[in-house]
């Protein structure tokens, strides 16, 4: 099944989505809130001369956790040292990745919910103290305990469960944001900045189109121009108006919702073969024979601010809206919820 959002990318996306990142706030569109609060944290830091405070971003794939990350790093003037939740193995591979940070670095951890529970530990004196304790020597008689003094850094931790998080980790950090979906005008920026950088035309309804169909994410949005710019230059004249969008998308098999196949799968599959609902997401996944995880982070969201999917304790359930969509018959399943 085509993944738009996921699987379906190539080595040319990435490159493109990292030459389209911005790297500072001001160039960073949506998120107003965020922005906001990031601007007066970032101004209070350089003023006091001190470390930003850690951060945690979470939300759904691809709206920016990354890149805000980058751009508080750029905005501070300090490097950013990027890993991950499970490319960190062991605490010692902790202590030295910290051990090797300079004064006031941002310390990027992307997919923190997926560090071990040793690992953890050592991030919490860090934190909270800028120190470590390293356990030296390695049968029992011989061990002790030394304190390492660290540089004060930031840092900054990603995640798409905010959920799965553990208390005290989520505890340590000054600064929470959950990533909202952008709306349709604030993507239609996005795209025609990208576009510039791109060197594409687009007219004015052709990125309206493309950004109401882009699941409210930046990108997905990005993915999506470079798509619809090749059928633009291969089948059409080269500029994306609202019916090359429009065409395009189809061909895709991006619907005027800006539901891919796998989200059509999903509530097609829970209507079909559960009755709309309640059907468990591991269920549900198993059907499909895809990751729950999947289904959790990158489809779910996105349905349920929809109004195509309710979440009820006893699992997901169809709305009318997702019915009406797949043009199926609504049967209420009410009595279950
Ligand atoms: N606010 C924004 N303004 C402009 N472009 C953006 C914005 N947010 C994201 N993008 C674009 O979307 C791309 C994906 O963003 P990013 O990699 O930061 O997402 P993410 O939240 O870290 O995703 P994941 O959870 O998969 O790691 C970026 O490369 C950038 O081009
Ligand atoms: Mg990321």
């Amino acid at each position: 099944m085509s993944r738009l959002i996921e699987t379906s990318f190539t080595k040319e996306d990435e490159k493109t989505e990292v030459s389209l990142r911005p790297e500072f706030l001001k160039d960073y569109i949506g998120q107003e809130k965020i922005k906001e609060n990031l601007k007066i944290y970032i101004e209070a830091s350089k003023k006091r001369g001190e470390p930003l405070d850690h951060a945690l971003f979470y939300g759904p794939p691809g709206l920016g956790k990354t890149t805000l990350a980058g751009i508080i790093a750029n905005e501070l003037s300090v490097h950013m040292k990027v890993t991950s939740g499970p490319a960190i193995e062991r605490p010692g591979e902790l202590a030295a990745i910290l051990n090797g940070l300079e004064e006031g670095d941002v310390l990027f951890i992307d997919e923190i919910h997926r560090l071990s529970r040793q690992v953890e530990e050592v991030l919490y004196p860090a934190m909270e103290d800028f120190e470590i304790d390293i356990i030296i020597g390695k049968n029992g008689e011989s061990t002790k305990s030394v304190r390492l003094d660290l540089p004060k850094f930031t840092l900054i931790g990603a995640t798409t469960r905010s959920g799965l998080l553990s208390a005290p980790l989520r505890a340590r950090f000054g600064l929470i944001e959950h990533l909202e979906f952008y709306t349709p005008e604030e993507l239609k920026r996005i795209i025609i900045a990208s576009a510039k950088k791109l060197s594409v035309e687009i007219e004015d309804e052709g990125a309206l189109e493309l950004a109401r169909r882009s699941r409210g994410t930046p990108r997905l949005a990005n993915r999506l121009l470079r798509r619809v710019r090749d059928f633009a230059q291969i089948k059409y004249d080269g500029v994306i108006t609202k019916e090359v969008a429009d065409l395009s998308l189809n061909a895709m098999k991006v619907d005027r919702d800006g539901l891919d196949e796998l989200d059509r799968a999903m509530l097609q599959m829970l209507i079909e073969n559960f009755n709309g609902g309640p059907a468990g997401i591991d269920t549900l996944a198993a059907s499909l024979g895809e990751d729950a995880g999947t289904l959790e982070d990158v489809c779910e969201p996105y349905l349920m601010q929809n109004g195509f999917l309710n979440r009820t304790p006893r699992g997901r359930v169809a709305t009318e809206k997702a019915y009406r969509h797949l043009g199926l018959e609504f049967k209420d399943s009410s009595d279950y919820n």
